[in-house]
């Protein structure tokens, strides 16, 4: 069983490339090239050197002791929050401007949610002194507002997206056709293992690095390469394909990926991909998507901005199909909680994307023995009105049960 792309883009029975055929040129462009380009020497190089000295990679994995004390198991959180912008995201927008950039693009244009890829994408075009355009849907605008005072810090237009649930998917369609308007000058840097062949590819192996160096430090640090488990969140799927890329063909580890349910995956307000959704095409890829009897795409729900996708990308549709993964899902409520846990525990605040393969701990089975890996994809100051909305709520209801 192969879970890497084949010569046409596919991953088993999903994948391709279902664009416009005025953005044929641009992605024929990219399917011809990512490969040779990415693997020059010159451009791992000055990849490497930018992951190392201005991301601040190899980022830690780091032994969560009292959260393993109270799981009776051995946890260790691999250490994405710590990467400079807070999440996994600038792997993956490091690489794609030094591509667009050998492709002699002059404009980025971006797609994102919580905000995060906008940052990590409106940071390395700050660096490297290139035009950015991102687009969010309104409602993530207003909810991740830290984001988009630091889009705009850095020199990046923020532009709303004010169609459909105003989320991820809509921003990711005004994307789109920016591209379509676009194309000669522009590059595209879809922020996740979503969209066209090649770019669930080429994002995964971009964000590869991280399950590279788990292997590594995991070596060092229990004298194996191998977890018992690896748990990462799913929106699109970028941390969790990165997380489990060079653990695909190690059938002993087990991956784990994990939707956000929302309010429940039977309530009609959820973003659990797997769990209800079917085939069907979204932003130009065959996959699995919640969509109605019509082909209708449902609007999505999560609490957390960047698991808010009706989506999911190519590797994953495959990865479930194949039994190759498991996929559960979470509550907005058992994230939250799960977040304020690790707190407490560890003195880490986490994003609320990463909060969702944290609350996994208390859906799975595993041993005393075993070594189990998070990816804890992002830290939490983009979600601080968020946890402390929350954080009220509960201390009313208890002052109010106090009182009674
Ligand atoms: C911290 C964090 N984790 C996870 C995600 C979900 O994206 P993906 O599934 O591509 O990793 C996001 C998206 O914005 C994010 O900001």
């Amino acid at each position: 069983m192969s879970y890497h792309v084949d010569e046409f883009g596919y991953y088993g029975n999903f994948g391709g490339a279902f664009i416009p055929e005025l953005l044929y040129k641009n992605v024929q462009e990219l399917q011809e090239n990512y490969l040779k380009i990415i693997y020059e020497p010159e451009f791992q190089k000055e990849f490497t050197n930018l992951l190392h000295d201005y991301v601040g990679r190899p980022t830690p994995l780091y032994l969560a002791k009292r959260l393993s004390e109270k799981y009776n198991t051995n946890i260790y959180l691999k250490r994405e929050d710590l990467n400079h912008t807070g999440a996994h995201k600038i792997n993956n927008t490091i690489g794609q401007i030094l591509l667009a950039k050998r492709l002699g693009k002059t404009r980025i244009i971006a797609e994102t949610g919580a905000g995060q890829h906008g940052v990590a994408t409106a940071t390395v075009c700050a660096l490297m002194n290139i035009e950015c355009v991102v687009y969010m849907g309104e409602v993530d605008i207003k909810r991740q507002a830290p984001n988009v005072a630091r889009m705009k810090l850095l020199g990046a237009k923020v532009v709303p997206a004010t169609c459909g649930s105003k989320t991820l998917k809509d921003a990711t369609n005004e994307a789109i056709r920016d591209w379509i308007n676009n194309s000669q000058n522009t590059h595209y840097i879809i922020g996740s293992v979503v969209g066209p062949h090649p770019y669930p590819d080429m994002v995964a192996r971009f964000q590869s690095v991280i399950s590279e160096e788990i292997k590594k430090q995991l070596k060092e640090k229990i004298g194996k390469e191998n977890p018992d488990a690896v748990i990462a969140c799913v929106g699109g799927g970028s941390n969790a394909a990165g997380a489990f890329y060079h653990f695909l063909n190690e059938e002993n580890v087990k991956l784990i990926g994990v939707e956000a349910a929302g309010k429940g995956i039977d309530t009609g307000h959820t973003a659990a991909t797997l769990a209800i959704g079917t085939p069907g095409v979204i932003h130009a890829c065959k996959t699995m998507l919640m969509q109605d009897v019509y082909g209708q795409i449902t609007e999505p729900y999560s609490i957390s901005a960047g698991l808010d996708y009706p989506g999911i990308g190519p590797l994953h549709a495959h990865l479930h199909e194949t039994k190759r993964a498991q996929f559960i899902s979470i509550t907005d409520e058992e994230a939250l909680q799960a977040a304020f846990q690790l707190c407490k525990l560890e003195g880490i605040i986490p994003a609320l994307e990463s909060s969702h393969a944290l609350a996994a701990l208390e859906k799975i089975t595993y041993s005393e023995q075993e070594t189990i890996v998070i990816n804890l994809s992002g830290r939490g100051d983009k979600d601080l009105e968020t946890y402390m909305k929350q954080m009220n709520a509960q201390e009313e209801k208890q002052t109010h049960l106090q009182n009674q």
